[in-house]
């Protein structure tokens, strides 16, 4: 008479994830137990099997093996991505951010006010995302209101966890149709948290979008620091991208003593708020970073395509600011995470030419970065970013000798060894499975609303 299970699913093999104490720990011959809410009931050691099931109440025949070359490692988190501007990814690299801005994007982000274009650019980025296997996406969608809430609707159908931001901006001297009155932008923010929020979508969350200071008015600044405080929201924006960029800000902001603290004085820099780039911040700005308990996106592909700079990680480390990578579509041309490990990496190793002295970052970090950082980047510690008990089960099932993958030779049979290698040259073809909340995601259940 085996007690009433909870349990959902039960897998044995090997996983890999990062701890607070080790960017790397593998787990061979392990048993991982998901109960009926998605949630990890217990993760042990494989020779607990008997135990396990007793108390768990679970059949052993109903545990799921993995293959040899397989393990399960936590699902990557995208802590910086434009969903609108997955139409071009690939193209228009051509120029520096400003330039880039006024030529590229701002003119096809004004087209998503149409909401077919909407659907259609957001489904294929939310499926392209998740079959590579991002989990977790903080995703910058456009101005307009209706056409973020269908991101965040698109998000919860297909079962990727994600902030939704809409993007505010009540200042742009370019492409005078793409901005909003301040009025507006505080009206349709208020409008877009109300609506998303209403929706119940349990995984899916608004996150309070200021573009960048550039783009925004002191006020309007002002506005979002309250609106996010009132409602505890998430907030996302750019910040130190690029030099011309900097000198801009801070000539528009004078009374400010740097680009932090411009965002610091209107209440925009919380532990709820992740800031892409900051590829050219001060020591003094990390520290601000580091006491509101705000986090960085390093979005590496995006810097070097745009020439914006190389962010030092091993300093953002060494300042215990929370730190998360992003691809930054499309500003970045990949959309996928591997990518931005792979970028991570070189943006290291280019530092380290530069300065042999240079502590380079190595494949175990920039692991831990693309997951339990991402988690901790985006204050979603508490429900993703490795196999703790109690977490969401966010997982993505590799399979490094996939037929008709990218690796042709697997010689070795070591975990640390098999990760290494579908790190730098995996892609989706090994990603056989991706689990949200303990639900299979990948490959797709079509959803119902197409
Ligand atoms: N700064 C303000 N807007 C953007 C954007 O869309 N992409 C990038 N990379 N930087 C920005
Ligand atoms: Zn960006």
């Amino acid at each position: 008479n085996r007690p009433t299970s909870n349990i959902a699913n039960v897998y044995r093999g090997t996983f890999v994830h990062s701890t607070q104490q080790t960017a790397l720990q593998i787990l061979e011959d392990e048993l991982l137990g998901v109960d009926t809410d998605g949630k990890i009931a217990f993760i042990e050691r494989g020779a607990e099997l008997d135990r396990l099931s007793r108390t768990f109440g679970f059949s052993p025949t109903e545990v799921t093996q993995l293959a040899q070359h397989e393990f399960f490692m936590p699902g990557l988190v995208d802590t910086h991505i434009h969903a609108p501007q997955y139409s071009y990814i690939g193209t228009a690299l051509d120029m520096p951010l400003l330039q880039w801005l006024d030529t590229y994007t701002f003119p096809v982000e004004s087209n998503f006010k149409d909401l077919k274009f909407a659907h259609s650019v957001y489904s294929k980025v939310v499926k392209r995302t998740l079959r590579n296997g991002t989990t977790t996406a903080c995703y910058f969608a456009t101005i307009h209101t209706d056409a973020s809430l269908l991101l965040g609707q698109i998000a919860n159908d297909f079962g990727q966890r994600a902030l939704v931001g809409k993007v505010c901006m009540d200042r742009n001297d370019s492409v005078k149709h793409y901005k909003e009155t301040n009025q507006e932008s505080q009206e349709e923010t208020c409008r877009f948290i109300a609506e998303l929020l209403n929706k119940k979508y349990p995984l899916v969350r608004p996150v309070v979008t200021p573009r960048f200071a550039l783009s925004c008015t002191a006020a309007l600044l002002g506005q979002l620091g309250t609106i996010a405080k009132d409602n505890n929201l998430h907030i996302q924006s750019h910040i130190s991208e690029n030099k011309e960029e900097i000198k801009l800000v801070l000539e528009l902001f004078p009374e400010s003593e740097s680009y932090t603290d411009v965002y610091l004085k209107h209440n925009l820099l919380t532990d709820k708020t992740v800031m892409a780039h900051g590829c050219h911040l001060s020591d003094e700005e990390l520290v601000l970073f580091r006491k509101t308990g705000a986090s960085l996106s390093h979005c590496p592909n995006s810097n070097i395509s745009l020439c914006s700079g190389m962010l030092d990680v091993r300093n953002v480390l060494k300042h215990k600011v929370k730190l998360g990578l992003g691809t930054d579509v499309a500003g970045g041309y990949s959309a996928s995470m591997l990518d931005a490990v792979r970028r991570t990496l070189d943006t290291s190793k280019v530092l380290t030419i530069q300065n042999p002295e240079y502590d380079t970052l190595n494949f175990e970090e920039v692991f831990r970065l693309a997951t339990l950082g991402g988690s901790q980047a985006l204050s979603l510690d508490g429900q993703t970013g490795n196999f703790e008990v109690g977490k969401d089960f966010d997982a993505l099932r590799v399979n490094v000798a996939a037929p008709g993958g990218p690796i042709d030779l697997v010689q070795c049979k070591e975990p640390k060894i098999l990760l290494e290698k579908f790190l730098n040259l995996g892609d989706d073809r090994n990603i056989v499975e991706v689990f949200v909340a303990g639900r299979k995601v990948v490959p797709f259940a079509e959803p119902t609303t197409e």
